[in-house]
């Protein structure tokens, strides 16, 4: 988030409009916390996790009420757009006031669950699966050497991309994701065979929304003997430096919310579609479901063979 914030600082001062940055989302509009950004208060910050401005969950936002006292700071301190950057619900919020007050606003996807529609990717994503990869790299050698099913549990929320993701570049055995049905006598009727073929470690990744790592592990065991631990890999995913890929995602994306929103566009959502800068109505974004890709997860299957 930190590159994006630079990316619409640093082209917005290059197109002579002034910054500030609201500190805690929403929340910090509510109560007015707002700080002058000009190009030294962005340096250094593209390596760093996190996001410098903070964030806070805002429920007053959720309501009218809150939004119109939100727009009164925003008009009293003549702001005269909005990028906001954030999931499923900053972008909501950012709908709600470009709808009911004509606010301009310019919405870029950031959240390492990839579930917006409207672009490929999301800020955040490919960061928290190559610190989870990182994991199942090193969980595997204990699985390995101990000879023990590991069952892994990734982010998410109600999506599986991380996990598929992570499953397919960490060679799991297996993905449970919450879009697609799945049995777990059949996973390990899977394991039992594998080992008759001589593979005596697993690794099955698990989306956080299609089931707990512990009660998994406890079924694996319970079905095939096998020895197996769990492992809940958590908050380390939303942290630590971003990968090249999001550095440059994150730049680019807010680059191109601030060149829209002063060009005067509102209402959107930037995104990439393949290598291509893209934007699209936030009314789409937020009516469209973003579909797991099942030829990745027969690959996940197939490789396990
Ligand atoms: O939406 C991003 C996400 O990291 C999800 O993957 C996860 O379920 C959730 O946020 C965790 O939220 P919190 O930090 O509030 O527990």
């Amino acid at each position: 988030m930190n590159a994006a914030v630079r990316g619409v600082v640093r082209t917005a001062l290059a197109r002579k409009v002034d910054v500030v940055g609201f500190l805690h989302g929403y929340r910090g509009i509510i109560s007015e916390e707002l700080i002058p950004l000009n190009s030294m208060s962005v340096g250094g910050i593209i390596s760093q996790g996190g996001t410098t401005l903070r964030t806070a969950r805002c429920p007053e936002f959720r309501e009218r009420a809150g939004r119109e006292q939100a727009i009164q700071v925003l008009r009293d301190n003549e702001i005269d757009g909005l990028v906001v950057i954030g999931g499923d619900g900053s972008l909501t919020g950012a709908r709600a006031i470009h709808e009911e007050f004509a606010f301009p606003v310019m919405g870029v996807p950031g959240s390492i669950d990839n579930d917006i529609a409207g672009t490929d990717y999301s800020i955040g994503f490919d960061t928290a699966v190559n610190t989870a990869l990182q994991a199942v790299d090193k969980i595997r050698d204990t699985a390995y050497s101990h000879e023990r099913v590991f069952v892994v549990e990734v982010m998410g929320r109600a999506n599986g991309f991380i996990a598929l993701e992570v499953a397919l570049s960490g060679g799991a055995e297996a993905v449970l994701i919450p879009e697609i049905p799945f049995s777990l006598l059949e996973i390990c009727n899977n394991l039992k065979q594998a080992r008759v073929r001589g593979k005596r470690s697993s690794i099955i990744v698990v989306a956080e929304g299609a089931a707990r790592a512990g009660d998994v592990k406890d079924f694996v065991h319970k079905n095939t003997g096998f020895e197996a631990r769990e492992s809940v890999l958590g908050h380390m995913q939303r942290g630590g430096s971003p990968t090249t890929f999001d550095r440059v995602l994150a730049l680019r994306l807010g680059a191109h919310a601030a060149n829209r929103l002063i060009s005067g566009f509102s209402g959107e959502m930037v995104g990439v579609d393949g290598n291509d800068l893209c934007h699209n109505p936030l009314s789409y974004v937020l009516s469209t479901e973003r579909t797991i890709d099942p030829e990745k997860l027969l690959l996940v299957d197939m490789m396990a063979n």
